[in-house]
């Protein structure tokens, strides 16, 4: 076992970050941007696992990137454009506040089915068809629909059958298999906060759990398995998640 050494700002980076009206996003350049098309751009590793997704489906073929990453400026020009459009109502149901955008992270992309006219802040993406296929297929990349039907007291915003937030795989899948928000997931997984009894969930045949470590005021340590992959992600709350994979 080694001991990793986490300083305080590492709590707000990493794919399972919590970004809502709540908790703002304070990692929002990411280094690592990568194009996905139609001038859109993602963080690395979200870019890549989309890529593989819409290869296996043949997405790009009828689905369009919308909206990728935006700088707090481009998220505060989106809301006020859409508050002189479409009123205060509209605007808080389906844009962000500016300085809370997931958007923001470059970890959320919003997806349009290719049309001739695709409205930026309400992108068709039926539940039918390759938009469908899309949606059956993300878990297993590492994307949640982060704002689902019935989700709005809890994540704040309406329904988005377009937005789409890479949080990786295995908790892609435990979110589904729970159906938990992302808000849920969070809290959830606090309880799994002894080495000992971690969550645990098998991928493709091999054992992967998932602990949380709650920060401390100064540096956290955070105890890893470095024979196997292991990931810690902040939670931009008051901890961090680490996901070892067996
Ligand atoms: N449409 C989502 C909520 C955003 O503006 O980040
Ligand atoms: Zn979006």
């Amino acid at each position: 076992m080694r001991q990793i050494t986490l300083s305080r700002d590492t709590l707000h980076r990493g794919a399972l970050i919590l970004v809502n009206a709540l908790h703002k996003a304070v990692w929002d350049r990411p280094e690592t941007l990568t194009a996905v098309g139609n001038g859109v751009q993602l963080e690395r590793q979200a870019a890549a696992l989309l890529e593989e997704l819409m290869r296996e489906i043949g997405g790009w073929d009828s689905i369009l990137p919308v909206s990728g990453w935006r700088s707090a400026e481009e998220q505060q020009a989106i809301w006020d454009s859409c508050l002189q459009e479409n009123g205060p109502e509209y605007t808080r149901t389906y844009v962000a506040v500016p300085g809370h955008s997931e958007h923001q992270t470059g970890l959320a992309i919003d997806l349009g089915l290719r049309q001739e006219h695709i409205d930026f802040i309400c992108p068709k993406f039926p539940d039918t068809g390759i938009c469908g296929q899309f949606k059956e297929r993300a878990a297993d990349y590492g994307f949640i629909l982060r704002y689902p039907a019935g989700g709005e007291a809890l994540t704040g915003i309406g329904c988005e059958p377009w937005h789409f937030r890479y949080v990786g795989v295995p908790h892609a899948r435990i979110m589904e298999e729970n159906r938990q928000t992302l808000e849920e997931y969070i809290e959830y997984i606090k309880q799994f906060d002894s080495p000992l009894h971690p969550y645990c969930i098998r991928i493709g045949g091999r054992a992967v759990y998932v602990s949380f470590v709650p920060a401390t005021s100064e540096n956290t340590i955070v105890e890893v398995n470095e024979a196997a992959p292991y990931q810690i992600s902040g939670n931009n709350v008051d901890g961090f998640v680490l996901t070892q994979w067996t």
